[in-house]
């Protein structure tokens, strides 16, 4: 089929790759000519495992360019993916997703084609699309558009640092859509991935036993509401361990010992249940708060969801407060964060927790100490004006500091030489913040260690 995926981000350049990966001809579309050129030199603007590889193996099916009018015809699906970042009253931003419907309905000749929301858009963002492409048609052509578009939405659900694996082997596909030739259309792009009949890539080997990926096809309304409430359950159940992990500390009990327990129930399920410093990145904050807001239009509110959301929160004050009671005075101590990127594999920086943390510290009189494997470059073009003293390394990080803060689980940070970075410290005090860290080992290096829980 010939696809064109409009926007380059984490979720386009991914659906992209993929597509183009499985034979599909994609063209990916993005408004940033800084970035067409990169792709097109092979190279990718965000970090993600095996992107550049894989985008190497699907070049001859892909295609980028910054013009949107070659786009939207010769298309059999256009997914919508730009950016929906959250306005300052916790709504979506749906400015980008406005201008690129618009887009669609000025340069649409007329022949079938089905637009796909693959961002995350609000509950009823299917039917605005619907009627953005029509009024802009009508005011360039001077004419009804004719009956041979539709709109659907195919929600996403793959995560940063993971997300080819996510993508190809998926859990489900949801697709929906009030017209049924576009969910055919979907079925038939999706098929390879539904049915597994791609040959896997040796990077992405195939899980072993995955069988038939599940579709949902169902109407507009209902796929858009399984994202977000998808979304907000796992928001949620990292809140409520989070929550229990409070409750551990007081009684002495083992957080990681508690999940495993009530995880191995297949009810619950012992995924997603990690305590520790409290979900960051673009997705849990904005959708829980677009939930909320969406509830709040139909006059009703969502304790649950606003209690995640509260808890969450919570768990960056809870460091500032640990670090309180171990040092006693914040003011003047020298804080090292090891890790900025909201999760490992990642240079995402978006909500990550390292911000706030950083900022709540800078705030009390701390100089703080950042280091990140992949993540620094971004972190000093966004956040120069922080007033965080970038560092090439771990060790960097550690000298003359009061205590160290494991803000990120990279898998490097798991086997530094916690020995020689004592050495370093002014305080053998470590901060490990996603329980990540052998307690007894550190222990015996001099550590004063304090966990989540
Ligand atoms: C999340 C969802 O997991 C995806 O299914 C979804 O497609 C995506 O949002 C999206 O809407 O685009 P993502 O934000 O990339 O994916 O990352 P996650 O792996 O879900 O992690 C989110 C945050 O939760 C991270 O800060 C992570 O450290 C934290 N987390 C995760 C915990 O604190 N504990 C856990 O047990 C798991």
């Amino acid at each position: 089929m010939n696809v064109s995926i409009i926007g380059t981000g984490y979720v386009g350049l991914t659906t992209g790759v993929c597509l183009g990966y499985l034979g599909h001809k994609v063209t990916c579309i993005d408004s940033d000519e800084k970035k067409i050129a990169l792709l097109r030199s092979g190279k990718t603007p965000i970090y993600e495992p095996y992107l550049t590889e894989l985008m190497a193996e699907a070049q001859p099916n892909l295609r980028f360019c910054s013009n949107l009018a070659g786009a939207v015809n010769n298309a059999d699906v256009i997914f919508i993916a730009v950016g929906t970042p959250p306005a300052p009253d916790g709504s979506p931003d749906l400015r980008y997703l406005s201008q690129v419907a618009r887009g669609i309905g000025e340069h649409y000749a007329g022949d079938f084609v089905v637009v796909v929301n693959k961002s995350t858009v609000p509950i009823g963002s299917g039917n605005w699309v619907d009627s953005l492409i029509r009024e802009s048609y009508e005011q360039h052509h001077g004419r009804k558009a004719n009956g041979n578009f539709c709109v659907a939405s195919n929600p996403e659900f793959l995560r940063e640092g993971t997300a080819l694996h996510d993508s190809l082997y998926a859990d489900r596909v949801v697709v929906g859509s009030d017209d049924s030739r576009a969910l055919e259309v979907l079925y038939s792009l999706y098929r390879p991935i539904l049915d597994q009949t791609f040959a896997a890539p040796t990077y992405l080997p195939r899980p072993e036993r995955i069988g038939a990926v599940p579709l949902i096809s169902t109407d507009l309304a209902s796929a858009e509401l399984i994202k977000y409430a998808a979304n907000a359950f796992l928001a949620l159940k990292i809140s409520y361990i989070n929550e229990i992990s409070h409750l551990a500390e007081k009684v002495g009990a083992d957080i990681a010992q508690v999940g495993k327990g009530i995880g191995l129930d297949a009810r619950i399920g012992t995924r997603f249940l990690q305590a520790g410093i409290g979900w960051g990145g673009s997705c849990f904050g904005k959708d829980t708060s677009a939930l909320v807001s969406t509830a709040k239009e139909y006059n009703l509110t969502m304790p649950i969801v606003q209690a995640a959301r509260d808890v969450n929160s919570r768990q960056r004050d809870r460091v500032v407060a640990k670090l309180l009671g171990e040092l006693k005075i914040l003011k003047g101590r020298t804080i090292g964060l090891l890790g900025l990127a909201f999760k490992p594999n990642t240079d995402d920086l978006r909500e990550a927790p390292a911000i706030d943390i950083a900022k709540k510290l800078i705030d009390r009189g701390c100089k703080v100490r950042v280091h990140d494997p992949v993540a620094m470059e971004r972190f000093q073009q966004e956040y120069a004006t922080l007033g965080a003293i970038c560092c090439d390394s771990p060790e960097e990080v550690a000298d003359e500091a009061d205590a160290l803060v494991l803000v990120t689980e990279w898998p490097e940070y798991r086997e530094l030489d916690f020995e020689a970075l004592a050495a370093r410290m002014h305080c053998r005090v470590i901060l490990d913040g996603r329980n990540a860290l052998d307690r007894a080992r550190l222990t015996r290096f001099g550590y004063r260690y304090i966990g989540i829980a």
